[in-house]
């Protein structure tokens, strides 16, 4: 492993910014930033840590590229993620993306994009959003086939949200060559989801997800342009629900091996603590070498 003589070794573990990359030196610390962030100098004038830091930075430079040369090597991590409408899956994604830094990809998000922008796939796709139906695998299959084959994707690795949802588009994502290394599943109780959805507000200008009860938005300002989705009604998620529990045990028999279940009624802090847990597990397996993974 590559180190810089002039940084703690907990420093330098404690903050890995690339999902391949538990021991990434990317971010050089500040200490006027982070009292937590602390640096081993040799001694405290302003002269010797800027030198220090001079140095430190040239061979933090040094590492960097090696360890980026390295990472090219790895695999980036690819992610699935499921759980009945509202169970909080674009919330987590939200978290995991912020410090994974996957591409994000919902399948929702791009059929809502499809029926804003008015085409033929989204006026077709609104008929069973409305219904709260799956929309067919014609429409949805070659929409989340060519995001997962965007350059960004394939180089950060991806997060996808809300999909397989039956399947046959696992199926179809699996003769695709496109293989997840975790499946996660929230799980929450039926008649907390109802309540999660009824109280859904989205930020249009930044795409925050919010609840008017459980994550209100931080000021007036935001409060006042929030919107809601046009599925999110009682009854319609009735609906939804529906839908999801016709389909999850189909999906989740084909990914059983690579499934982490985890309780999504939790706070989201929490909720996210365990994801973050099984991800870091992931990705040590991912970078152990090999024979010593499953130890
Ligand atoms: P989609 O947009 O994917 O909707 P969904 O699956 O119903 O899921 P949601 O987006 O409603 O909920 P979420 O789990 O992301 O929860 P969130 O984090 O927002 O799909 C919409 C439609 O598109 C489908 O019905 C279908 O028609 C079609 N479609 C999509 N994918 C398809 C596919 N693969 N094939 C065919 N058709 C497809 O959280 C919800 C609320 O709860 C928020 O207000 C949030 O603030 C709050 N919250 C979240 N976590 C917590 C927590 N831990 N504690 C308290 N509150 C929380």
């Amino acid at each position: 492993m590559a180190s810089c003589p002039y940084l703690n070794s907990s420093t330098m573990l404690s903050k890995p910014k690339h999902p391949n990359a538990s021991f990434c030196l990317h971010e050089f610390p500040n200490p006027q930033h982070s009292s937590s962030s602390s640096l081993s100098f040799s001694a405290s004038p302003v002269a010797t840590v800027s030198s220090a830091r001079r140095r430190c930075r040239q061979t933090n430079r040094r590492s960097s590229l090696i360890l980026a040369s390295m990472d090219k090597s790895r695999e980036p991590l690819k992610i699935m993620i499921s759980g009945a409408p509202a169970s909080g899956k674009g919330t987590q994604c939200e978290l995991i993306t912020s410090k994974y830094d996957l591409v994000h990809i919902a399948a929702g998000d791009l059929l809502r994009a499809e029926v804003a922008a008015g085409s033929a796939n989204g006026k077709q796709a609104k008929e069973y959003m409305e219904k709260g139906q799956l929309v067919p695998d014609e429409i949805v299959v070659m929409m989340v086939k060519d995001r997962l084959s965007q350059p960004d994707s394939t180089e950060k690795g991806w997060l996808l949200d809300g999909y397989p949802r039956s399947s046959s588009q696992a199926t179809a994502l699996q003769s695709f060559g496109f293989h997840p290394d975790l499946f996660i599943l929230l799980e929450v109780p039926q008649e907390i989801l109802v309540d999660r959805v009824v109280g859904r507000r989205l930020d249009p200008v930044t795409g925050r997800i919010y609840h008017l009860t459980y994550s209100p938005p931080e000021n007036e300002e935001i409060a006042a342009r929030l919107t809601q989705r046009f599925d999110d009604t009682e009854e319609k998620v009735k609906l939804r629900l529906q839908t999801h529990n016709q389909n999850v045990e189909s999906v989740l028999s084909m990914f059983e091996d690579i499934t982490v279940k985890v309780d999504g009624s939790l706070p989201k802090e929490v909720v996210f603590a365990k994801i973050d847990s099984a991800l870091s597990n992931l990705i040590h397996q991912k970078n152990a070498p090999i024979g010593t993974a499953a130890a």
